[in-house]
């Protein structure tokens, strides 16, 4: 089985999220729907950046037991320039802070360009701890 796992606040990486289910024929769900990430064969993870923290994806990894087993691919979406080498090393230092250390040397990472749509932001945006 393989799945399509997004986590996303606003829309804009589940919009991504979908879009690679549909072309891949991937299972997909919400960080929040996945109960055992151990059951999929490659597992393609599309995360929000907020604060620098994917959202979802330390809480999806970390109940993975054998990342061998595992086609691992993590695409964050954020604001910040995915073409500028900084922006992407920086997000890269936080991901190996929220991933076990076998899961991100086994990762594909690649970043993708997010949006913002600033009237529909939450007055209290409560979900930046990811
Ligand atoms: C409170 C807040 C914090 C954010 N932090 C970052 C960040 O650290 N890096 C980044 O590139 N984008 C950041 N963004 C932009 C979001 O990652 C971007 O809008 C993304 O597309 C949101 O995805 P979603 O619509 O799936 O929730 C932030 C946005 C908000 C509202």
């Amino acid at each position: 089985m393989n799945i399509v796992i997004y986590g996303s606040q606003y829309g804009t990486a589940k919009r991504y999220a979908e879009e690679l289910s549909n072309r891949l024929g991937f299972e997909l769900k919400s960080y929040e729907e996945v109960d055992d990430v151990n059951l999929y064969e490659t597992i393609i993870y599309v995360g929000a950046l907020y604060a620098g923290g994917v959202l979802g994806m330390k809480k999806t990894f970390k109940g993975m037991k054998d990342s061998n087993r595992h086609t691992i691919v993590i695409a964050t979406v954020g604001l910040a320039d995915p073409t500028d080498k900084t922006n992407t090393d920086t997000i890269k230092n936080g991901m190996k802070n929220q991933l076990p250390a076998e899961v991100f040397d086994k990762a594909s990472i690649f970043h993708l360009r997010g949006g913002i749509d600033y009237s529909k932001l939450g007055f209290n945006h409560d979900r930046t701890s990811c």
